[in-house]
């Protein structure tokens, strides 16, 4: 099958896709390609092929999504990139898609932003029984991470609702107290989170932050951009090509959510947990990204008798170890204790016990984030100090 690979309006390049598996074949033709994904080579001239197709693949559902076996057999697929075709690889959180050569398609009639999508895929991601004709033309079919989580078009807003993980189903929780954390700090740049239950399960659910005139680039891309030198440490390889790509902002992002994800003891902030936004039409940088997806925290997978503030947990992007992680923090003096005083509190409000989470469990959540905010404290004058 012949596509082009389009950046919303923008023509970037002329593929040729294997039709069952949705593999990039061949690379036929160059259009414009400023407008390529970021991090794709094209040295050569035309871009890297094993990239492209690295990058089209790693639009489809992770095999790591919980419930994905059960839910392909539903969709009547067996594997998850047999979806992409099915919605021309639309997403809502970029504006690339797959033109086939020959259609009549434009990108203002088939978008996700703008068009109404069907709730067939969601439905069944969310485990629940498939319709008889299931339309696939849906936005959940280009969606990442391992969480089950779905688009839903609620007050004619495109949202992302997500579930948590067993035993405790404690990640949406999470993320709402991450958005009081956010509050509590004064960031102004954060995904706002809801925790809602459903038949006693909690989920929460945030609004898209990209919009038709953006996309999100997240960190793996920006890595990518530049060839590493072994000279330069992760975090510094990253900001130089935060730096070359010109986006603004972006040690100060660090610095913030190096901080965050110390009180929320965020165990998952990967590369692609965190990046920038770029406008689609200008190819201009705006920013670091809003802060998402925290709810891998709060010992979300720990027995309450193991939740231990003071214990070396496992930390990401930079460093596998918290302690030498958190020495990259240029600046703690922002850090307004007297509103993380209130945290124990919040804790209290968000976190009501439930048939997954017991007062036990809430109590040692309390301490800990307690503790946490004690250790920064202590980061904070070692600092001054210095
Ligand atoms: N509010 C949003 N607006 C636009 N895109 C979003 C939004 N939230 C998440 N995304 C996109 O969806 C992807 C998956 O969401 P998220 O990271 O929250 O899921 P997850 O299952 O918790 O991921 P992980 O596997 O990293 O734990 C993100 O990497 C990002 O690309
Ligand atoms: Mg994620």
């Amino acid at each position: 099958m012949r596509c082009i690979l389009m950046n919303k309006n923008m023509p970037v390049v002329e593929l040729e896709l294997d039709d069952d598996t949705a593999t990039i074949l061949k690379i036929r033709k160059n259009y414009e390609l400023d407008f390529l994904p970021v991090g794709i080579d094209v040295r050569t001239g035309a871009p890297n092929r094993k990239e492209l197709n690295e990058w089209w693949l790693g639009r489809s559902i992770p095999a790591s999504r919980l419930g994905l076996r059960t839910a392909l057999e539903q969709l009547g697929v067996q594997y998850p990139e047999q979806l992409l075709l099915r919605c021309y690889g639309l997403s809502l959180s970029d504006q690339y898609w797959m033109n086939p050569v020959d259609s009549e398609l434009k990108w203002k009639n088939i978008n996700f932003f703008e068009n109404d999508f069907s709730d067939d895929v969601g439905n069944i991601l969310f485990g629940q029984p498939a319709e008889r004709n299931i339309d696939l033309m849906s936005p959940c079919n280009t969606s990442d991470g391992w969480l089950k989580k779905r688009w839903k078009i609620i007050d004619s807003k495109r949202c992302l609702v997500k579930a948590g993980s067993n035993p405790y189903m404690q990640e949406p929780l999470n993320e709402a107290f991450g958005t009081r954390l956010h509050e509590r700090l004064g960031c102004k740049n954060y995904v706002l989170y809801k925790a809602f239950f459903e038949d006693g399960v909690p989920y929460s659910v945030c609004e898209n932050f990209i919009s038709t005139n953006t996309e999100l680039v997240n960190a793996v891309s920006i890595n990518r951009s530049i060839k590493r030198s072994s000279q330069f440490s992760s975090y510094e390889h990253f900001l130089n090509a935060c730096g070359r790509l010109g986006i603004p902002g972006m040690k100060e992002f660090l610095d913030y959510i190096l901080v965050f994800d110390y009180l929320m003891a965020n165990t998952d902030r990967h590369f692609g947990n965190f990046g920038a936004v770029r406008n689609v039409e200008t190819l201009e940088w705006i920013g670091p990204a809003p802060v998402f997806d925290s709810g891998t925290s709060l010992w979300h997978d720990k027995l309450t008798r193991v939740i231990n503030a003071s214990e070396e947990i496992e930390s990401k992007p930079f460093y596998p170890n918290v302690s030498r992680q958190m020495k990259l923090v240029s600046d703690f003096s922002w850090i307004p204790f007297e509103e993380l005083s209130h945290l124990k509190d919040d804790i209290r409000e968000i976190f009501v016990p439930t048939e997954y989470i017991d007062e036990e469990r809430i109590e040692a959540l309390m301490n800990a984030v307690t503790a946490r905010v004690e250790d920064l404290k202590e980061m904070e004058m070692r600092q001054k100090k210095q």
